[in-house]
């Protein structure tokens, strides 16, 4: 292991005003997306999709990396250069995920792990030799009002990531380990925090165990949030206080980068949050982003699978990026989602 390489790439990814791109989803998710603007999802729209995205003019300012998925990592532009390297030659860290799924977890109703670790110290070495400078693996945390998370099932998922982390580490990519608190259900923000205290703490404690250096990975947590379902809805500086006090509790300050998922905020909401988090100061680690939906739902609506939308999507990530860019220094107004 490179440990200097690992700590370089994850800070590129979360220098000043960047964040990622998670343009990772599988071949059923992207379908679940392609069928809101009633786009076939065939192997050649999801590459022309993924292409407008990467070769979209000044991202590269914005954005220090991308997710890919399997099949993407392999695909290339319409002149036939891989996607792998023209992010690259952009400045644009490429990345994989590499985890294949969560299922139930057995005798532990309402629980899931994540699937993946076996073979995958080969896949990822195939990965390094595409392009990948870093990888992505999601564990899904279910959430009730109750007694879901069990304690078990929060290890057993804090396990998976840090075992897919040493193994990235021991390749020579740089892990994010995303631990994601999901966001449906009823439950309160409060709920929400003694939650994902739990998960960070669990997770920080199993990737110290299997020796996973903190200054060449970085994290991709939920934010701190009430469930969709719940009355009681938290507003912008109370998600952002709490997500804060939470990471800064159970984060350790040798971690580069905190880089958040959206989750199903919309992307004003998610952009707005982060924006408030900056605001508030600096803190050990970068605050910073790694949205999917956040970052592509402007893009699927301006582009609804049509060749003469191409540069009105491109447009539309460009926005989208620049603006969660400006959040990064906590310089967001809403005002600014009305200008171009
Ligand atoms: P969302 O921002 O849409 O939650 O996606 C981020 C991600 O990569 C989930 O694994």
């Amino acid at each position: 292991m490179n440990i200097e390489e690992l700590t370089a790439v994850a800070n590129a990814i979360v220098a000043k005003q960047k964040g990622v791109l998670a343009a990772d989803e599988s071949s059923p998710t992207i379908k679940k997306r392609f069928d809101t603007i009633k786009v076939e999802s065939t192997e050649e729209s999801r590459r022309r999709y993924r292409e407008i995205m990467f070769t979209a003019e000044g991202i590269e300012r914005y954005i220090g990396g991308v997710i890919l998925f399997d099949e993407t990592l392999r695909q290339s532009t319409r002149d036939g250069m891989p996607f792998a390297k023209l992010l690259s030659d952009r400045g644009i860290a490429p990345g994989i995920k590499v985890d294949k799924g969560a299922t139930a977890l057995a005798l532990q109703p309402g629980n899931r792990v994540t699937e993946g670790l076996d073979g995958l110290r080969d896949r990822l070495v195939e990965y390094k030799q595409l392009g990948a400078k870093f990888a992505k693996w999601r564990a899904v945390i279910d959430i009730d009002e109750h007694s879901v998370p069990s304690a078990f099932g929060i290890r057993a998922n804090a396990h998976g990531l840090a075992r897919y982390a040493a193994l990235c580490q021991e390749v020579g990519l740089v892990p994010i380990v995303e631990p994601e608190v999901l966001m449906d259900g009823a439950h309160d923000i409060e709920r929400c925090e003694v939650v994902t205290s739990n998960v960070l703490e669990t997770v920080f404690s199993e990737l110290d165990a299997h020796g996973v250096v903190f200054e060449g990975m970085l994290l991709k947590p939920n934010m701190v949030i009430a469930g969709m379902k719940c009355p009681k809805q938290a507003g912008v500086q109370q998600v952002a206080e709490a997500t804060l006090r939470c990471l800064r509790r159970y984060v350790p300050a040798a971690v580069p980068g905190i880089v958040f998922l959206s989750g199903g905020q919309s992307a004003e909401v998610a952009t707005e949050h982060l924006n408030a988090m900056n605001a508030m100061g600096p803190q050990p680690w970068q605050v910073s982003f790694s949205y999917g939906r956040a970052l592509q739902a402007p893009v699927l609506a301006a582009w609804k699978g049509q060749e003469s939308n191409a540069a009105a999507a491109e447009q539309a990530l460009l926005k989208r990026s620049k603006l969660n860019g400006l959040a990064r220094d906590g310089k967001y107004t809403r005002d600014m989602e009305a200008a171009g």
